[in-house]
């Protein structure tokens, strides 16, 4: 059998195969469909200080090639999570990959203290590209110095493994992961969904209830896969890649452009044994091709 395990700053993971935070709820809405226990880890929805309702309905809407989101980062707060999502996450054995946010960089970093606290956060996954909300996410993550500030207060504020989770819509990807690399954060995670948005042509307005949205999906794969190859050539802290994997072929292009691992996050809502399938997807073509370790693969498509 190929070894599969990779390392993600201190995190050690049996495979390179997540869920993309915000498509997976918190975990546990799949404990009954997948076996959790196979994945390299588990990336729970976005959290933030306080619960927020996030943006009025609809939310999601299908594209071609793609979905659209609009949620809003609708999530039942830190101390919620604490209480009751987190003591159902410790019952399996892979590592909890904590999503958070704040409007401002005082709430991510006291969000990230008060996360860094509780039994079973392996790691925090900063948010820093979410396109639907008027403060935070994305506005924190397209310039240099603000990706400088947040990492290098998050990073002093907390032991736990900082991750930082960028946007493609930025004017140079490889200036903006090497601010986060420069601050000590340990990993950084490409992409988020795009900026986009749909029109209803019979009510004449937008279809979304927030107006504009993320597109995510196939549509965005290409983009996505470009961000990796540049910040993976650019950084020498581990790329998590995402953006439209659908099946293991997939997941292989991101790990030949230089991901360390990937996230899985539309396809979760198509087939939800996607990542699992992902996963023995990846075992069966290193060993079709006589490799024994994923390490041989990460990073090998070379000019
Ligand atoms: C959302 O909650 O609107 C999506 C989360 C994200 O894009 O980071």
């Amino acid at each position: 059998m190929p070894n599969l395990k990779v390392k993600v700053g201190r995190l050690e993971l049996q495979n390179p195969v997540m869920p993309a935070a915000g498509t997976f709820g918190y975990g546990e809405e799949y404990a009954s469909l997948i076996d959790l226990n196979r994945l390299g880890a588990i990336v729970t929805k976005g959290i933030s200080l306080a619960p927020q309702e996030g943006n009025p309905p609809p939310r999601i809407w299908e594209t071609r090639g793609g979905m659209l989101n609009s949620i809003g980062l609708h999530n039942v707060g830190i101390e919620q999570f604490a209480q009751q999502k987190l003591p159902v996450l410790r019952r399996f054995k892979v590592p909890v990959i904590v999503n958070f946010f704040g409007f401002t960089i005082d709430e991510y970093v006291a969000a990230a203290r008060r996360l860094s606290a509780l039994e079973g956060v392996a790691a925090l996954e900063a948010n820093l590209s979410c396109p639907n909300i008027k403060a935070g996410g994305i506005h924190f993550g397209s310039t240099c110095i603000s990706v400088i500030e947040i990492t290098k207060k998050l990073v002093k504020s907390t032991n736990c493994a900082i991750i930082i989770k960028l946007s493609s819509q930025v004017s140079n990807i490889k200036e903006i992961v090497l601010a986060a690399e420069g601050e000590g954060a340990e990993a950084v995670t490409l992409i988020n969904s795009v900026p986009a948005m749909a029109i209803d042509l019979d009510r004449e307005k937008p279809v979304l209830g927030g107006v504009t949205g993320g597109l995510t999906g196939p549509a965005i794969k290409p983009i996505a896969l470009k961000a990796v190859w540049d910040a993976a050539s650019s950084v020498k802290i581990p790329v998590i890649g995402a953006g439209g994997i659908m099946d293991y072929r997939d997941a292989v292009e991101f790990l030949m452009a230089g991901a360390t691992a990937v996230q899985v996050g539309t396809a979760n809502f198509i087939k939800p044994t996607t990542m699992v399938e992902i996963i023995e997807g990846i075992d069966a073509f290193l060993e079709q091709r006589g490799l024994k370790n994923i390490r041989e693969i990460i990073g090998s498509a070379q000019l």
